[in-house]
């Protein structure tokens, strides 16, 4: 193997230029968490400094019509598809500054690192980040990349809306990334991105590095419970149409389901309960709440969403309620390329990294990727058992640059060797 090693400092400061976009003090730590939501003004700001890193690196950059930005170095072979890596800038509203980041200053640190050693390679290389991968702004995730990959309608996308009504497009042009690129016309010769576990099996099993086997289903459902709102001080229990109890009602049986074992490697989520009015003194009337499945077997996972709406249809009668379902987002269980995993744990065993291969929990712009060539992910561990979707979400530099190290190498055998 090659004895070129990526600039661990440079990566790290990166991470830490881009993660004072959007920066704000955690009340519950001495971290700084993020705020980067999919197409807002803080979204914008991460993405232009991160084109004007691609654009110093001398790197020929687009943007597509759904304003994912591929940031291309040139090979040296004619007419061969890239190896394409990347990640997203956005985040959830109480995010950290690893969760996507990561994967897209890997890219740019990966170019940075060929750049420094003025070595060439066969194939081209193209480092991207993809537009609204968490999907909790426009209610459906890996957005981006779904539509380049071909799973999501490009018009439908558009018109996704946020909860004042603004759509995609109109987002998209207003901070500046709608771009001409049609999209769906980047077929990569493979894919790989460099992300944090976000979950405690590697840190907590004394591994450096983790080769992803795959990505689970993921199923995500708007809930709208509506009953009648009433005084909370006059209305019997016997006289109550109480959509807040029915929501709390449906979270409680997703934790049993979910405790049972009967459904699988099942988890589910109530992320979101609006109660409406939302007044002390007043009985909700209505709910808008959200169900977040996941599961690493399809069959189980159309099995619990079933089982869960069947319960609730026994929730809306017997609490006077009418509860519809909106699914907003869907993806199966993803298997990543058997070659691509093994490429990578043989690079992270020669680097003497402890590693093991896991499912992944969260969903990534690599399982899109997956449907059009050979896609593989590599983990790299976080601190305080992997926390994450939280301010406190940390790893460490080696452990950033061990991960984008095997990424480079993996890049490299790919570009030249398959
Ligand atoms: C994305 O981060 C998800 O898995 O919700
Ligand atoms: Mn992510
Ligand atoms: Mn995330």
């Amino acid at each position: 193997m090659d004895d070129i090693r990526i600039n661990a400092d440079r990566l790290y400061d990166s991470l830490d230029e881009l993660g004072k976009v959007g920066a704000f003090d955690d009340e519950f730590s001495d971290r700084q968490g993020v705020c980067r939501l999919a197409l807002s003004d803080e979204d914008a700001e991460g993405r232009r400094l991160v084109r004007s890193w691609y654009e110093e690196a001398g790197l020929a950059v687009g943007v597509d019509q759904i304003g994912n930005v591929f940031a291309t170095r040139k090979g040296t072979g004619h007419n061969l598809r890239p190896v394409m890596t990347g990640s997203h800038i956005d985040s959830v509203p109480t995010g950290g500054r690893f969760d996507g980041a990561l994967g897209v200053l890997a890219g740019l640190e990966v170019v940075r690192t060929l750049n420094d050693a003025g070595m060439q390679t066969l194939r081209p290389i193209t480092t991207a980040f993809f537009s609204d991968e968490e999907g909790c702004r426009f209610r459906t995730d890996m957005l981006g990349s779904a539509v380049a990959t071909g799973r999501v309608a490009l018009e439908h996308a558009w018109s996704l809306t946020d909860r004042d009504g603004k759509t995609v497009r109109e987002e998209l042009e207003r901070i500046g990334f709608l771009g001409d690129e049609p999209v769906g016309e980047r077929t990569p010769h493979a894919f790989v991105e460099c992300h944090i576990e976000q979950g405690p099996l590697l840190i907590r099993g004394g591994q450096d590095l983790g080769v992803v086997t795959g990505v689970q289903g993921i199923s995500w459902w708007e809930v709208s419970i509506t009953g009648r709102s009433a005084h909370a001080g006059t209305t019997p229990t016997s006289f109550r149409n109480d959509a807040g109890l029915v929501a709390a009602l449906i979270n409680v049986r997703l934790r049993e389901m979910a405790d049972s074992g009967d459904f699988g490697e099942m988890r589910g989520t109530m992320g979101v309960t609006r109660p409406h009015p939302g007044a002390i003194n007043v009985i909700p009337g209505r709910v808008a709440a959200t169900v977040d499945l996941r599961n690493p077997d399809d069959a189980q996972m159309a099995r619990a969403g079933e089982a869960i709406r069947e319960h609730a249809l026994v929730l809306a009668e017997q609490h006077g309620v009418q509860i519809e379902w909106q699914q907003t987002a869907k993806t199966g269980m993803v298997p990543f390329d058997e070659s691509v995993q093994d490429r990578i744990e043989g690079i992270a065993s020669d680097f003497g990294l402890q590693n093991t291969r896991l499912i992944a929990g969260a969903g990534h712009d690599a399982q899109e990727w997956a449907a059009v060539c050979k896609a593989g992910m590599i983990f790299v561990p976080g601190e305080d058992d992997g926390i994450s979707h939280n301010p406190r979400e940390f790893s460490t530099k080696k452990q950033c640059a061990d991960g984008v190290n095997v990424l480079l190498h993996a890049i490299l055998a790919l570009t030249d060797k398959s």
